[in-house]
């Protein structure tokens, strides 16, 4: 008997992937770099490193630290600006065959307002508002830490872009009811969910005596934060469990993808594993099909917030994968 093949296909409101698995914002610019590797047409999408209207230079270095089972950036939304984005990135892209995410960033409604507007035509599939970078000159720019923010953003975003292409809303862990917060947004237009942006964290420097980052604090990734990730997208998915979400933070293996997917994702983006391992999605792909086959799964979208049905539901499920047919 061969490996029963298992349905890996998914969908993020009306963008359809044929597998689960995307590159997670910042970690591999706008792809290019991950093409020497692999065919980046062959993942579920490339979520680009978040766009903001003008050239950005970015925090001060050093701008990276190395913490216990992960790292702090503190980058500061470095990038080219969206017409030279859309110039060379974007359509680099398009012409690679790779679905796409743009994710944009804005110092305030207006910008990302105009962000919206200038991507209107562009060619993507889904676009990610990100209004969690920690790394802002104050903390009133985090509009996700606040539902009034978050709502305003979200709103404004939805009325000026493309109704064809979904909005995620891309939130922070860093907050009392992450669940509120989801809610406000989804009431506010948003398509889907992005979860969890990094944590707000601090490194000290013991020959410096003074923080290890030019800009005192950073954002957090890679597994050390996968609990606090996979709490948040379970908490999310029961507060708006119509939704879609797009599910990150750690995620080193299939096995980490699939506790993801189990926890209400129906995607899920890979990050801070790409830096010392370039191939991670890919090789993800693969290790997640295996995984959700070994346990009985016949399609990934069924797994789709499994652990929150009860040990009955779930037994039901396996048993009717199992059952002849009558008349066979
Ligand atoms: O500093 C940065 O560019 C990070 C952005 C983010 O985490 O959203």
């Amino acid at each position: 008997m061969g490996t029963p093949t298992v349905d890996i296909s998914t969908s993020l409101a009306s963008f359809e992937l044929p597998n689960p698995v995307l590159t997670a914002s910042g970690c591999a610019a706008a792809g290019r770099e991950l093409s020497p590797f692999f065919d980046v047409a062959e993942l579920g999408g490339i979520v680009t490193k978040s766009i903001m209207m003008k050239p950005r230079s970015g925090r001060s270095t050093p701008r990276m630290a190395e913490t216990p089972s992960g790292m702090l950036n503190s980058i500061g939304l470095q990038g080219p600006g969206v017409d030279s984005f859309i110039e060379h990135d974007l359509k680099w892209l398009h012409e690679s065959g790779a679905r796409t995410v743009v994710s944009i960033a804005g110092h305030n409604t207006d910008e990302f307002v105009a962000l919206a507007r200038r991507l209107y035509d562009q060619p993507m599939d889904l676009l990610e508002v990100n209004i969690s970078c920690p790394n802002v000159e104050n903390r009133g720019q985090v509009f996700a830490c606040d539902a009034i923010a978050a709502t305003r953003v979200i709103s404004a975003v939805r009325r000026a872009a493309n109704p064809n292409v979904p909005i995620f809303a891309k939130l922070t862990p860093d907050v009392t009811d992450i669940g509120y917060i989801a809610r406000a947004v989804a009431e506010a237009g948003a398509d889907g969910i992005s979860l969890i942006n990094t944590l707000l964290g601090l490194v000290i420097d013991l020959d410096t005596l003074r923080p290890a980052l030019g800009g005192v604090t950073g954002g957090l990734s890679g597994p050390a934060i996968r609990p606090v990730a996979l709490r948040c997208v379970w908490q999310v998915h029961q507060a708006v469990p119509h939704l879609p979400l797009l599910g990150m933070g750690g995620i080193k293996t299939g096995k980490d993808a699939l506790q993801f997917i189990l926890a209400g994702a129906s995607a899920v983006s890979v990050g801070t594993a790409v830096f010392h391992d370039p191939t991670a999605p890919i090789r993800i792909i693969a290790e997640l099909s295996d995984e959700l086959a070994a346990r009985g799964f016949s399609s990934l979208r069924d797994a789709i917030g499994f652990a929150h049905l009860s040990s009955e539901q779930q037994a039901a499920y396996f048993a009717a994968q199992t059952a002849v047919p009558v008349g066979r």
